[in-house]
């Protein structure tokens, strides 16, 4: 028998490294037996990317930001990520909706009850069955950045910035701490890894 369909997000901020360990999950539920679906925010369909590109790199108020990235999330799961959890399949998805209270709440300091109120009409209840939150200081985060590719909207924001993002994150973790889990992103691969793989097993997937 198949496993059942999840739905799992990572977190964190610019610099924390989900990608690899992104791809590691994908290889583990799939040897497993799990049909994966991988996939990002903002973006995940043709509409989105195109919101993505304007998103990251289109001057823009807090409030439009927030609305472009609630509405791609919108068109994200209506095309993409309701079907596949429908048809039994796991869906990882880099970034979701703590992304939106951590960079436009805690980021931009934008108003977290209008977040709310989105994130209300714009999923309703239906929430990741599970967050990896890749948790470590702004600075560290900047150092690794700085080897990367040309840095977006977001990227070029000061060190302020992204402890507000991570305060953020924070927030949101100790509001749900079965559905988040704080990895500590600083340490060397290997031992993120065996934090994620941890989570994995205590949940016996
Ligand atoms: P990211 O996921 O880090 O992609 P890449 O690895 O290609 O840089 O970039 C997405 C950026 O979008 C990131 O800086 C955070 C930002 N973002 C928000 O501000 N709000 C959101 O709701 C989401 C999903 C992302």
């Amino acid at each position: 028998m198949n496993p059942p369909a999840r739905f799992i997000t990572f977190e964190g901020i610019d610099g924390a490294g989900k990608s690899t360990h992104i791809d590691a999950v994908a290889s583990q539920l799939r040897s497993a037996g799990a049909q994966v679906l991988c996939t990002r925010e903002p973006g995940g369909t043709e509409l989105a990317e195109k919101l993505r590109e304007l998103i990251l790199h289109a001057p823009m108020d807090a409030l439009t930001e927030a609305l472009l990235v609630f509405a791609a999330r919108r068109d994200h799961l209506q095309q993409v990520i309701a079907p596949a959890l429908a048809r039994g399949e796991t869906v990882l998805c880099d970034r979701f909706t703590d992304a939106t209270f951590a960079y436009q709440g805690g980021g931009r300091g934008f108003d977290v009850a209008v977040l709310a109120q989105l994130e209300q009409w714009v999923h309703g209840e239906l929430q990741p069955d599970l967050t990896i939150w890749f948790d470590l200081p702004a600075e560290t985060a900047a150092a690794r950045r700085e080897a990367a590719r040309t840095p977006d909207r977001f990227e070029r924001e000061d060190a302020g910035f992204f402890e507000r993002v991570r305060s953020g994150y924070q927030a949101r973790a100790q509001a749900a701490p079965h559905r988040i889990v704080r990895i500590d992103a600083a340490l060397p691969r290997d031992a993120v890894w065996r934090q994620i793989a941890g989570a994995l097993e205590s949940r016996q997937w």
